[in-house]
């Protein structure tokens, strides 16, 4: 099978990219480095012995996936390109709805004219916006309360329209939870531009020394220990959870929500105190006020990912502390 992989530079895709040329599938990257290294590809070839191909353009640009399309009998696509920053969708709304929205809308064009109609894209959780209870199931109303989550959200819909115009597509939008950790190779992992606004990233510059405290931000949740709680999951199984769901779209017709989770729960002090022993000294914290659209709790039901793709998540919490860990020590400043 051949492969295109948007934003297959990056955290997840990078991860992705690795399993799929162990599998031995074919892989084409598109990504234009906007918040990534060029150096990932030497590190995957050191780790999977192989090179994928990786072009250098832009999801936004009808020509860059004309020469993909054109270049490469591709069969089915992962998209993963985006920009994520929640804060920063905030300040630059439209810099989000064109790269997000607009580059997919362009993206899914140019896959019905050159006839690739299999796709896996990359939602997230928070299209469960603030008022569904966790555990959260695929079937509970959508919303999004900032133009992030928003722009996931148009996406799925127009996934779902698509699909529903016409039946020779099969879609699965892939909802994932918090994903950490790292390959345990300690060669690639999650490398966030500036200070990290995620939790892992966060505790782990403070671990290697290159922040000096991190902000709990609230412990007046109700929740067991008053912090957030969170489903974190292992970057490698949420790779598996593609590899799954590329498996089953051949066979699907239509468009498909599919959480995947743990479906297990962590407090911020859980991760800390984890954090501290997997590395060895005390991770220094203050405990300050709640950040705004935060919630108290969110951890997936992964059942509907176990029975439509045969996948759950096997890693457990110290591991993926432990593969974070040796990521940034051997990396403290990234690539
Ligand atoms: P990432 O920033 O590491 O990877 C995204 C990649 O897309 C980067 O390599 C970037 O250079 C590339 N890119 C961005 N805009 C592009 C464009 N217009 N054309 C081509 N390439 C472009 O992010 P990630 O953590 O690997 O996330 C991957 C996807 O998963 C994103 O869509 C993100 O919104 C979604 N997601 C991530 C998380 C998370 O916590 N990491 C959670 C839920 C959903
Ligand atoms: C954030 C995004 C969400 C996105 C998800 C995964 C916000 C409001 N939400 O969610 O849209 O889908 O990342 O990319 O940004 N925390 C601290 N101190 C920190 C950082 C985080 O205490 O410095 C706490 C948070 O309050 C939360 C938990 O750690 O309880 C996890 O935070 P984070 O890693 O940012 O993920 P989410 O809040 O789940």
């Amino acid at each position: 099978m051949s492969l295109l992989l948007t934003g297959g530079m990056g955290y997840i895709g990078s991860h992705t990219v690795v399993q799929l040329l162990d599998l031995g599938q074919d892989v084409v990257i598109l990504d234009n480095l906007s918040n990534a290294s060029e150096k990932v590809l030497e590190r995957i070839e050191e780790i999977t012995g192989k090179q994928p191909l990786f072009v250098k353009g832009d999801i936004c640009n009808r020509d860059d996936l004309n020469r993909v399309f054109t270049e490469h009998q591709i069969d089915a696509v992962i998209h993963f390109a985006g920009l994520k920053a929640v804060g920063e969708s905030n300040e630059i709304p439209l810099s989000y709805y064109h790269n997000n929205v607009s580059g997919s809308v362009t993206l899914f064009q140019a896959m019905a004219d050159h006839n690739v109609k299999q796709l896996v894209f990359s939602s997230s959780a928070t299209v469960y916006g603030e008022h569904n209870l966790s555990p959260l199931i695929e079937t509970m109303p959508t919303s999004a309360t900032n133009p992030y989550g928003k722009t996931k959200l148009m996406i799925e819909n127009i996934l779902f329209d698509l699909a529903k115009s016409d039946s020779e597509w099969s879609i699965i939008n892939l909802r994932y939870f918090n994903p950490i950790g790292a390959h345990a190779s300690g060669l690639i992992g999650e490398n966030p531009n500036g200070i990290p606004n995620n939790l892992l990233p966060y505790v782990a510059q403070v671990a290697v020394g290159r922040l000096e405290l991190l902000s709990v931000f609230g412990d007046d949740y109700d929740t067991p220990d008053g912090t957030g709680v969170r489903d974190y999951i292992h970057v490698v199984d949420l790779a598996n959870g593609h590899v799954k769901a590329l498996e089953k779209l051949s066979a699907l017709s239509g468009c498909y929500a599919i959480n995947l989770g743990t479906g297990n729960g962590t407090s911020v002090l859980e991760i800390v105190n984890t954090f501290s022993s997997v590395c060895g000294h005390e991770i220094p914290y203050q405990v300050v006020p709640r950040r705004a659209g935060d919630i108290a709790t969110v951890f997936a039901n992964a059942e509907k990912a176990r029975s439509l793709l045969g996948w759950q998540a096997e890693y457990d919490l110290n591991t993926m502390i432990e593969d974070t860990w040796r990521w940034q020590s051997s990396n403290p400043e990234g690539y």
